[in-house]
This record gives structure tokens, sequence and C-alpha cells, in this order.
């Protein structure tokens, strides 16, 4: 499986997208009340699936005692730099084996890279595995077949006081569904980076899964989660999620 170049020559881009206090705190803090409501046993070791570069581990580890595992060395080079107090490990999200289980798991935004029904159930059955009775999965998809936008765009900057001088960045987020019919859409993603005003463009597509959301929860029950749905909102959107118990 080859790499999106933003988790691999742009993965410096990640840190300098959004800070991990002021735009992940808030979502955090939410995770964890998810967490604490539906587990049936007290959580403190929580597993963060696809954690890309730690933003989510930088807060929760204030909480819990925090592993993060990402297929990208790059990605977790920066999760690592942010967090030298946690645990990090290479893995694919759909076949991985700690050898623990967790009280807790997150699988937020990365299993969005999760582009047929049977990816979905791998990641699923992975992670059914990896918790501890009465332990909770938190998940969720960022589009679903009934909220996705056709051909929509996205814009953001690179924040001020996160990049190093003299650079400037651009994001611009395309979504387009080339075949509403299967299970996938494109993001493509363009990067206008200024280096002391000398413009450069760089160009990275996503491939990213679209399903009903009632799909996302006949799937959890099928491998055997206690499902209850909530809600995430932020400025723009409002998500929906997953809480899983295992029984
Ligand atoms: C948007 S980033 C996640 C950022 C993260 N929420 C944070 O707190 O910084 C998406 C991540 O999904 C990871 N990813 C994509 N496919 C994966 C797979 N099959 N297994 C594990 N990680 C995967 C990418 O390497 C990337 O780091």
């Amino acid at each position: 499986m080859s790499l999106n170049r933003l988790y691999d020559d742009l993965a410096w881009l990640w840190p300098i997208w959004g800070d991990p206090e002021a735009e992940y705190r808030f979502y955090c803090d939410h995770v964890s009340a998810l967490f604490h409501k539906y587990a049936k046993r007290n959580v403190h070791s929580v597993l963060n699936v696809g954690c890309g570069g730690g933003k989510n581990a930088f807060n929760l580890k204030r909480e819990f005692d925090v592993t993060g595992l990402d297929i990208s060395p790059e990605m977790l080079k920066l999760a690592k730099k942010l967090n030298p107090e946690c645990r990090f490990v290479q893995a694919d999200m759909r076949c991985f084996e700690l050898g623990q289980c967790y009280d807790a798991i997150l699988i937020d935004d990365a299993v969005a890279y999760m582009i047929t029904e049977e990816d979905l159930r791998s990641v699923f059955r992975s992670a059914y595995r990896h918790l501890a009775s009465g332990g909770v999965m938190i998940t969720g998809p960022d589009d679903t077949t009934e909220t996705f936008r056709q051909n929509s765009t996205e814009i953001f900057r690179s924040g001020l006081s996160l990049t190093p001088p003299g650079i400037e960045v651009t994001y611009i987020v395309n979504d387009y569904d080339p075949v509403p019919e299967d299970t996938w859409y494109e993001s493509v993603m363009v990067f206008l980076i200024r280096e002391n005003g000398k413009l450069r463009i760089e160009q990275d597509l996503h491939i990213i899964g679209l399903f009903p959301i009632e799909r996302w929860r006949a799937i959890l029950i099928d491998i055997g989660f206690e499902v209850n749905k909530a809600e995430y909102r932020d400025e723009s959107n409002c998500y929906t999620q997953f809480v899983g118990v295992k029984k």
C-alpha cells in the first residue's frame, strides 16, 4: 500500500495544519466523556488507532495511558516528538496484533481510508480483539452517503504561531465522487507552499470510503459490539459517532 504524500514526504505540513491544544482539546474532552459514560470498567489504557501526528494523543494523555498506532513512519515520528512519553506502534489498522487489551479504543478520522466494507470489518474485528471486556470503542465517519457534498471545496491556512518563519501554507481540499454507486470518493489536496515568498504547488489524491450510516451500525453489531450512537458538533459540521461496547 503506498502512502499519501501528506503522511510521507509532505508530513511536515501536518503539525502546522492545526494546533493540537486549540483545535483538538474540546473534541478530546468529548471523547473522554463518552469513554466514561459507556465503558463498563474504569478507563486507564487507551489505544488510538490511526493516531497520525499524535494530536489526539497530546490531549488524551492528560487523563489516560495512551498508545498510538499508525501505518506511516513519518507520522509516527511526529507523534513521538509531540508525545515522547507515549508508546507508538507501526501497523496497518486492518490487521494488527499488539498482544494486550485496552480499556478504550479511539478510531476516528483515519478510518476514512477504509474503502470497502471488508476493510471496515477487518479494522473493527482487530479493535474488538484488543478491547478488554466492558471496554469501549469510539469510531465514526467524516462523511456518509447521506451527508456527502459533491465537488465541495474547503480552504485552510497554516496557523501563524505554528509555522516556521518565512513559510506560509494554504491547504485546498476538493471532494468529488466519480462513481456514486461504489463505496469511495476522491479527496484532492492541493498545497500552496510559500517559502520566503517563493511559491511551490504540491498535490495529493486521497481515496476515502463512503457508506450509508446504517452500514456502519450493521457492521459493528455483526462484529459483536453493543452499539450506541453519539454526535460531535464543531463550528461547521455535525458528525455521527458510534460507541461500541464489548460485552
Ligand atoms: C488525518 S491523519 C490522523 C491524524 C490524527 N487524528 C491526529 O491526532 O494527529 C490520518 C492517519 O491515518 C493513517 N492511516 C491511513 N491508512 C491507515 C492504515 N491502513 N492503518 C493505519 N493507519 C492508517 C495515516 O497514516 C495518517 O497518519
